[in-house]
């Protein structure tokens, strides 16, 4: 198996480190168009072999997308993150140039791959990269819910003084910090409504705090976070290449699922060896599904901008 990882900066450094540590591929290519920064991050990951125990190979290039030919799954994190104080929306000008000719260079050497999109706004960066390459829709997987849904869990977990491991819990919708849709009436603390633990404000607090995850990092960081994307991204790679079929919360192209059709947004998939291979529709109340609709509306208007540049 072989997976490229594009962008050598935190978030793909990082899942990189994840999908090696986990020995998840025999080859793992690290791209990035800024001299030697991929070949010195691969080298440095390359070192931890011996003490880590995995014997992956990874190599690093500066924009040579020949070394990339017959990958498996591509991760795509090239763009700018955000600082503090700005929305992922704001990165749509200069990201969506840049996401746009990186996965038609993907697309060029790995025309088997399975593209999985982390750069922000993801979820537009997402619809792009399915109708530059305009690979099968199950081939394209946006990675932000499976974020989200951890941050959910872990905000979970504070509340409830819980393993978040021992928590399920789903954030639909889009990755922006408006437009994300915590589900707590789902959520389950070994298969117990957390609900049942939590007062009405508590279980506020925790929505809000979800939904503001990635800029409360921000602000304190200084830059966009990178554990957990990173580890987001892994999971996502690892169920795919050992086709475990686990349920995340994925951007995936709608048609008609959750009432929408041309819009990638973020929904319960089933991650296999095809890419996404079913949603999940399970039902929305009146309120969640107003909410759907709403997010999916901004997530429209971002889309629309694409035509613009
Ligand atoms: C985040 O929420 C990188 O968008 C990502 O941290």
């Amino acid at each position: 198996m072989k997976v490229t990882v594009v962008g050598a900066g935190a978030v793909g450094a990082t899942t990189a480190d994840n999908i090696a540590r986990a020995a998840l591929a025999e080859e793992l290519v690290i791209l990035d168009i800024k001299e030697g920064i991929a070949e010195g991050k691969a080298q440095d990951m390359m070192q931890t072999a011996a003490l880590l125990g995995f014997d992956t190979r990874i190599t690093g290039s500066t924009n040579d997308y020949k070394k990339t030919a017959g990958s498996d799954v591509v991760v795509i994190t090239s763009g700018l993150p955000r600082k503090p104080g700005m929305t992922r929306e704001e990165l749509i000008g200069v990201n969506a140039g840049i996401v746009k000719g990186v996965a038609e260079n993907i697309l060029q050497n790995s025309p088997d791959a399975i593209i999985i999109v982390v750069s922000n706004p993801m979820d537009t960066m997402t619809y792009l990269a399915l109708q530059s390459t305009g690979l099968p829709k199950n081939r394209i997987i946006g990675m932000g819910g499976t974020l989200d849904s951890a941050r959910f869990k872990y905000q979970l977990s504070q509340h409830l003084g819980a393993s978040p491991a021992d928590l399920n819990a789903v954030v639909v919708g889009g990755h922006g910090d408006t437009t994300m849709i915590p589900l707590i009436r789902f959520a389950t603390w070994n298969s117990v409504p957390v609900t049942k633990f939590l007062s009405e404000d508590q279980q506020k607090q925790i929505v809000a705090d979800t939904m503001v995850g990635g800029a409360t990092l921000t602000k304190l960081i200084g830059t966009s976070a990178w554990y957990a994307p990173g580890a987001a991204s892994a999971a996502l790679v690892k169920s795919i290449l050992r086709d475990e079929k686990k349920l995340f919360t994925c951007s995936v192209s709608l048609d008609g699922e959750y009432g929408q059709k041309d819009i990638c947004l973020g929904v319960p998939v089933i991650i296999g060896k095809t890419g996404w291979e079913k949603i999940l529709d399970f039902g929305l109340n009146e309120e969640e599904q107003a909410l759907f609709s709403k997010s999916a509306d901004a997530v429209r208007n971002m889309n629309d901008v694409l035509k613009t540049l």
